[in-house]
């Protein structure tokens, strides 16, 4: 610290002030640009917060893909602490994408209505990072495509993570590398279609879990279990925001809703993880 500090705080010491162009923060962090793209569609003062909280969980489901995309390609390289690394950091990631639910999880209807008119139809369902998470996650859908068609970034991002195995079929064919009866079904499946369970990926996992409790392979489903309850949760936290802020109508996507999304988190992640249990 300074022993003479100048009284506005600026000393020999103090951080550089002079820089030729922008600050080399504003270079990497792109701050001007991020913090200039709120535009609100409504005069309601809640509405910042509305947009905020989702271009930020937009930001963390662009982390996520990433952590996600990184663990798929190290399990098919068989390179399971690089996999493990990136599972482990997206569930730190996970638990601030869920926390950042709290400003929206007590909306009254009316709150919400201040705004919600002006969204129009636009609606969370068309997030294209979202599908993305889903699509590793294994939930392939060609029909979810059809909103991006006239984004052609976003389209094509899409239609190659359709096509691209997902992080369980990377996991599947690590699994059977190690030796694990994975059946060809499983294996040689079309990456396109939805990965479906099978009652004989459910025996893999039941023997991995009733075996040694320390195993690589134990470690990689534990991490998975992890992921996939997290996923749960903010489906479930998105469901109990959905219901408290405009009850049973019609969601502004057009779907019905709390019923629709009740459907939507009854999903389980992974779920031969899920079903293993009861056998081990
Ligand atoms: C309290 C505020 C919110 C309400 C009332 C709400 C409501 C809804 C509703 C009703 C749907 C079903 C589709 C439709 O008809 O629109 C939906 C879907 C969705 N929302 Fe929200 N939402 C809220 C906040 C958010 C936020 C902050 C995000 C973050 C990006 C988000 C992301 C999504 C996603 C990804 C879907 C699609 C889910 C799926 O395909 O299973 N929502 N939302």
């Amino acid at each position: 610290m300074s022993q003479h500090p100048e009284p506005d705080g600026v000393g020999p010491d103090t951080p550089n002030l002079d820089f030729e162009g922008t600050t080399p923060y504003d270079d990497y962090v792109k701050a001007d640009v991020l913090t200039h793209l709120q535009h609100p569609l409504s005069d309601d003062p809640g509405e910042m917060v509305f947009l905020v909280t989702t271009q930020v969980m937009e930001l963390w489901f662009t982390v996520i893909v990433h952590e996600w995309q990184t663990a798929a390609t190290a399990l098919r390289q068989d390179d399971l602490p690089t996999a493990l690394a990136a599972l482990r950091r997206s569930t730190y990631e996970l638990e601030s994408l869920n926390a950042s639910w709290k400003p929206l999880a007590h909306l009254t209807p009316a709150q919400f209505n201040s705004y919600r008119g002006a969204l129009g139809e636009g609606s969370g369902f068309q997030s294209a990072m979202y599908r993305r998470l889903e699509f590793l996650l294994g939930e392939k859908s060609g029909s979810m495509l059809v909103p991006h068609r006239g984004a052609p970034r976003a389209h094509a991002e899409l239609e190659k993570a359709l096509q691209e195995p997902s992080l369980y079929d990377e996991v599947l064919g690590y699994l059977a590398r190690r030796g694990h009866a994975v059946p060809a079904a499983a294996l040689n499946r079309d990456p396109a279609q939805r990965y479906e369970a099978d009652p004989d990926v459910e025996r893999v996992w039941q023997r991995i879990y009733a075996g040694p409790q320390d195993t690589p392979e134990m470690r990689l489903g534990e991490a998975l279990t992890e992921v996939a309850e997290l996923v749960w949760r903010w489906r479930n936290d998105h469901l109990v925001a959905t219901r408290r802020a405009m009850g049973a109508k019609q969601g502004t996507g057009g779907s019905a809703g709390v019923a629709w999304l009740e459907k939507r988190a009854r999903k389980n992640v992974f779920p031969e993880l899920w079903t293993a249990r009861s056998h081990v």
